[in-house]
């Protein structure tokens, strides 16, 4: 248990004071009624909302997003708005993108402040599967699927890709699935073939698959199993 105050401290980043203040402005909940007494104990993991926003004590937070076309994966940016405005979390600053996507491309977007989670989804080491949908400007080649299962030689690289495996869904349509995050990776491998990607939506990052029930631009926290699809296995 914890005072609600200390809590507020915490996780607002107020003073003891300040949190007083707040708390007889009643502008918090602590599991959907007002509380105004900063000395009343509450749980750890009280549900606790300050101006309707969720507050939780700053142990590591991971959320998936569905991301929308538009918006840029980095902290700032002078010409395009950056997926961070769309997260309502105090702190929302401290999160990091694990597995950047172009501006364009939509899906699966993991964020966390979580920085040895993040580098086994993105490292090179782990070969994480990340299975996106693509949408292509002309009909996919007969030698499309072999070439990408062998490898082939992106400009500006000095080593061929690793087998990535093409299902074709339609003429223009496949799913790609690829075990590295080169540069424009995806986009690339099409126009090594005369390709060129319209559309790109990830599904999927190794076995964490997008919650269909997010609308583009919505997120939720990952649930304890979905974060430990990328942690070391327990010995059973
Ligand atoms: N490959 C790309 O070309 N773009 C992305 O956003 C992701 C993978």
């Amino acid at each position: 248990m914890i005072r609600l105050d200390k809590f507020l401290c915490d996780t607002v980043g107020v003073t003891r004071k300040q949190a007083g203040y707040l708390l007889k402005e009643k502008r918090v909940t602590v599991d959907g009624e007002i509380v105004k007494t900063g000395a009343t104990k509450i749980a750890e993991d009280a549900d606790v909302e300050f101006d309707g926003v969720s507050l939780r004590l700053s142990g590591p937070r991971y959320y998936m997003m569905n991301k929308p076309e538009g918006y840029v994966c980095s902290h700032d940016d002078p010409h395009n708005p950056t997926v961070f405005i769309l997260i309502d979390e105090v702190g929302a600053e401290k999160l990091h993108i694990a597995g950047r996507l172009d501006c364009d491309t939509t899906g699966l977007l993991l964020l966390t402040d979580d920085g040895q989670w993040s580098h086994r989804v993105t490292s090179p080491k782990h070969k994480c599967d990340k299975t996106y949908r693509v949408w292509l400007d002309d009909a996919i080649s007969e030698e499309t699927e072999g070439l990408f299962a062998e490898g082939l030689m992106l400009r500006g690289e000095k080593q061929e890709t690793l087998p990535a495996q093409m299902v074709k869904v339609d003429e223009k349509e496949a799913l790609l699935t690829i075990h590295e995050g080169k540069y424009h990776q995806v986009k690339r491998m099409f126009a090594a073939v005369g390709n060129r990607v319209v559309g790109l939506h990830r599904e999927s990052v190794g076995e964490l698959v997008l919650d269909e029930e997010l609308e583009p631009g919505e997120y939720r926290p990952l649930t304890e199993e979905e974060i430990a699809l990328f942690l070391p296995k327990k010995a059973s």
